[in-house]
This record gives structure tokens, C-alpha cells and sequence, in this order.
């Protein structure tokens, strides 16, 4: 068990890479908070965890939201007495050019994938230094690492989530808290087999990475789990790329 009695908030676990990553923790020892807007996928994930033994509760949080992400550590602790780990994964990607694209949609791009980690990093951390450190994940991309077309927002926003990572590394260092981020390339979620209709155009996208096929989603979520876990107690402030080749070029 690489994370026994720790307890881990990770947004976005209704469904795609947190919810896997949610399952996984809570498989090796780890009592998890699902936070997510979605009611119904996040107590589908609570069930499905504790269907198999594990510890998990459901706290509905809207991510943007100081209020509710305040709450969502204050249950955390009135629940399990603690917070040792967080995973910042929720995200949406709105798909346009700058020229194209509405300010409110920039807004809420940044908002949802950048301010979130900067409110739910504000109120857990006093947490953490109370009990003498923790680890912070936070979920990029290859677009916070390089480029992308049709997707200014979300570029932008997962670049904002590399540095605002190595930010937060620096500053908590010595307080025992260790900040990381993941860089996933195209992985195999919902989201993805929603958008992608046929077998080629899962193979044109396959094909951006140098190993030839999508990421699967216990791929990613194994990085987060080291990162998050006492296996990686001498790194912080990295962006692991997870991503098949796609940035190594
Ligand atoms: N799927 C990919 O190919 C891929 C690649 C690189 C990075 N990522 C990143 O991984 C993370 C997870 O993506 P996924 O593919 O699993 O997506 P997903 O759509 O399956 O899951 C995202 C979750 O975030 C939740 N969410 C969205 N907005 C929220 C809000 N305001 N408040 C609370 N919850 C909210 C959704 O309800 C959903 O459960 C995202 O940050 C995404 O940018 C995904």
C-alpha cells in the first residue's frame, strides 16, 4: 500500500483521470475526497470505491468557487482529522483561436484549469503545514509545454499550471510540501470518445505521439500516484511529461 491512511482530495473524480485516480488510491490505502461539480458521476465514483473496500466520501465543489473550496477542505478534515495529499485535476478545454474566442469563455478556461489550483492550494496548504507537510499534484499537458492549434485558452492555461507548480515548490519547500505536475498527451477518456467519431481520426491522433497509440488512464493516474506518494520524497517542482514521446521532439 504506497499511500495507507493518507488522505487525498482529487477535483475532477467524477469521471476520465480522476476518477481513475481515485479508485487507485483508494486501492493502495489512501481515504479520498471526491470533489467534483457532478453530482451523480461523483457518487458513482464513491460507490465504485467502496464497493471494492476502500474509504471515499463525495463533497460537491464548483472549483472556481472560494466558498466551495473552502468548505471542501473543511469537510476534509471534520471527516478524516487531516489532508495530506491534493490532486487538482479538474479541467474542461474549450477548443478555439484567439480571434474566435469569446471572453468569457478565455475566463472561464482560466478560471477552471489555473485559478482553481491557486484557491484550493491557498486553503489546503495551512492544513498541511499544521501536519508538518503534504504533496500537491496539479494536472497540465503537453500544452503546458508546448503549443497547440485551436486551443488558446487551454494552452494558456496549463502553461500558467507548469510555472504556478514551480512557484508553489519553492515557496512550501521547507515546510515539507511537495508541489509536482503531470503532463499528460492524448489519453483515453469520456471526454475523448465523445469528441472522436471514427476509427481514423483515433489513429490520427495516435499518431502525434512517437510510441504510435493513445495514453490509457491508469497510465496517468500511476504518475500522480508517485508523485503524490512518499516514492518521490526528494522531487518537487518537476512537470513529469506522460505522454508516449509527444514532447520529446
Ligand atoms: N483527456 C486527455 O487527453 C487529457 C490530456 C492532457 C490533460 N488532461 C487533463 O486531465 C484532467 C482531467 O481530464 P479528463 O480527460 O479526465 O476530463 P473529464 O471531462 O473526463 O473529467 C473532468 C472532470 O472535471 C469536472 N469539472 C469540470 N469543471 C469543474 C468545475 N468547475 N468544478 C468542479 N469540477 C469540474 C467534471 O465534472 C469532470 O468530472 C484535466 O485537467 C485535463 O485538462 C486530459
Amino acid at each position: 500500500m504506497r499511500i495507507s491512511e493518507k488522505v487525498a482530495i482529487i477535483t475532477g473524480a467524477a469521471s476520465g483521470i480522476g476518477r481513475t485516480t481515485a479508485i487507485l488510491f483508494a486501492k493502495e490505502g489512501g481515504k479520498v475526497i471526491v470533489a467534483d461539480q457532478n453530482g451523480v458521476g461523483g457518487n458513482e465514483t464513491v460507490d465504485m470505491i467502496r464497493s471494492d473496500g476502500g474509504q471515499a466520501i463525495f463533497e460537491r465543489v464548483n472549483v472556481t468557487s472560494a466558498t466551495d473550496i473552502q468548505n471542501m477542505v473543511e469537510t476534509t478534515i471534520n471527516t478524516y482529522g487531516k489532508l495530506n495529499i491534493l490532486v487538482n485535476n479538474a479541467g474542461i478545454a474549450i477548443r478555439l483561436p484567439v480571434v474566435d474566442l469569446p471572453e468569457e469563455d478565455w475566463d472561464r478556461n482560466i478560471d477552471v484549469n489555473l485559478k482553481s489550483i491557486y484557491l484550493s492550494s491557498k486553503y489546503a496548504i495551512p492544513r498541511m503545514i499544521e501536519n508538518k507537510g503534504g504533496s500537491i499534484v496539479n494536472i497540465a499537458s503537453i500544452y503546458g509545454i508546448v503549443g497547440g492549434r485551436i486551443r488558446a485558452a487551454y494552452t494558456a492555461s496549463k502553461g500558467g499550471v507548469v510555472n504556478l507548480t514551480r512557484s508553489m515548490a519553492l515557496d512550501y519547500a521547507l515546510h515539507k510540501i511537495r508541489v509536482n505536475c503531470v503532463c499528460p498527451g492524448f489519453v483515453n477518456t469520456p471526454l475523448l470518445k465523445n469528441i472522436l467519431k471514427t476509427p481514423e481520426e483515433y489513429q490520427a491522433l495516435a499518431d502525434l505521439h512517437p510510441m504510435g497509440r493513445l495514453g490509457d488512464m491508469l497510465e496517468i493516474a500511476q504518475g500522480i500516484l508517485y508523485l503524490a506518494s512518499d516514492a518521490s520524497s526528494f522531487v518537487t517542482g518537476i512537470a513529469l511529461p506522460i505522454d508516449g514521446g509527444y514532447t520529446a521532439g
